[in-house]
């Protein structure tokens, strides 16, 4: 990883958000969304497949990923969560999206997760895009644990994670509430160290731009 070309100094006014953060690997590479996205969120996430496990989708209209990334500024400036649609080089199409949440500054650690459309499933989208996202979590951002959570019956995206190195330290039962149900999830976990030994953690990544101020490491 590069970070002498990443800005930490200088926050930018209130109401002038920077925009400009890019984590860029070999093959893919993750930016922030704009509204010219939510046609090509909208046909890779109309597909059920993709948001079954999710509290919302499928989506059934654009305005619904257009208010997702109109939403996505605020929480960035909450500190809620950092979103990256997940972009192919070779073709600058979006393949997903990937993004950290649940942070805790003190403790210095974050939750990952991450949805593909359907047909990148089991391409190497997966381990390259969590590549960038944990690279910048742990390399840039400060943080120590990354976490996921993975449904008790989504048991590719359970593989997925343990395919990545992280350890299933159990079920947290009735942790999220979709369409009024409780649901059982696995929690997943990858320590720093362990990402720095692993096969992903080798991958060479460069980010550019401006860490968005609440998600930067002295915050
Ligand atoms: C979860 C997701 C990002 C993983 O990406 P992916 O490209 O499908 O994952 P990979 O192909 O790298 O790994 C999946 C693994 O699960 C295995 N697998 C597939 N179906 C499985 C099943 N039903 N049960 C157990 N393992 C399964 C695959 O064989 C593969 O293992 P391998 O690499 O050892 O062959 C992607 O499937 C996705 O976007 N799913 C929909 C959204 C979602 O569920 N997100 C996760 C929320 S936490």
């Amino acid at each position: 990883m590069t970070i002498e070309e990443t800005t930490y100094e200088a926050p930018p006014p209130a109401g002038d958000e920077p925009t400009d953060l890019k984590v860029v690997g070999a093959d893919y590479m993750l930016r922030l969304a704009v509204p010219e996205d939510a046609a090509q969120l909208f046909e890779l996430a109309s597909d059920p497949a993709v948001s079954r496990f999710f509290s919302w989708g499928p989506y059934t209209s654009i305005d619904q990923p257009l208010a997702y990334i109109e939403s996505l500024k605020e929480s960035r400036a909450s500190g809620r969560l950092l979103e990256f649609v997940i972009v192919e080089n070779a073709t600058d199409k979006i393949v997903g999206v990937t993004g950290l949440t649940e942070f805790s500054r003190r403790d210095r650690r974050a939750v990952v997760g991450s949805w593909l459309g359907h047909k990148y499933w089991g391409t190497g989208v997966n381990l390259a895009s969590k590549s960038l996202i944990l690279s910048l979590g742990f390399n840039e951002l400060g943080l120590e644990r990354i976490s996921s959570y993975s449904h008790v019956r989504n048991g590719r995206s359970k593989a997925a994670l343990e395919r990545i190195g992280f350890v299933n330290e159990g079920i947290l039962h009735s942790w999220h509430r979709h369409r009024g149900e409780p649901q059982d999830v696995n929690i997943h976990c990858l320590l720093r160290e362990l990402f720095m030994r692993s096969e992903i953690g080798a991958y060479e990544v460069t980010v550019t731009g401006t860490v968005p101020p609440p998600f930067r490491p002295e915050n």
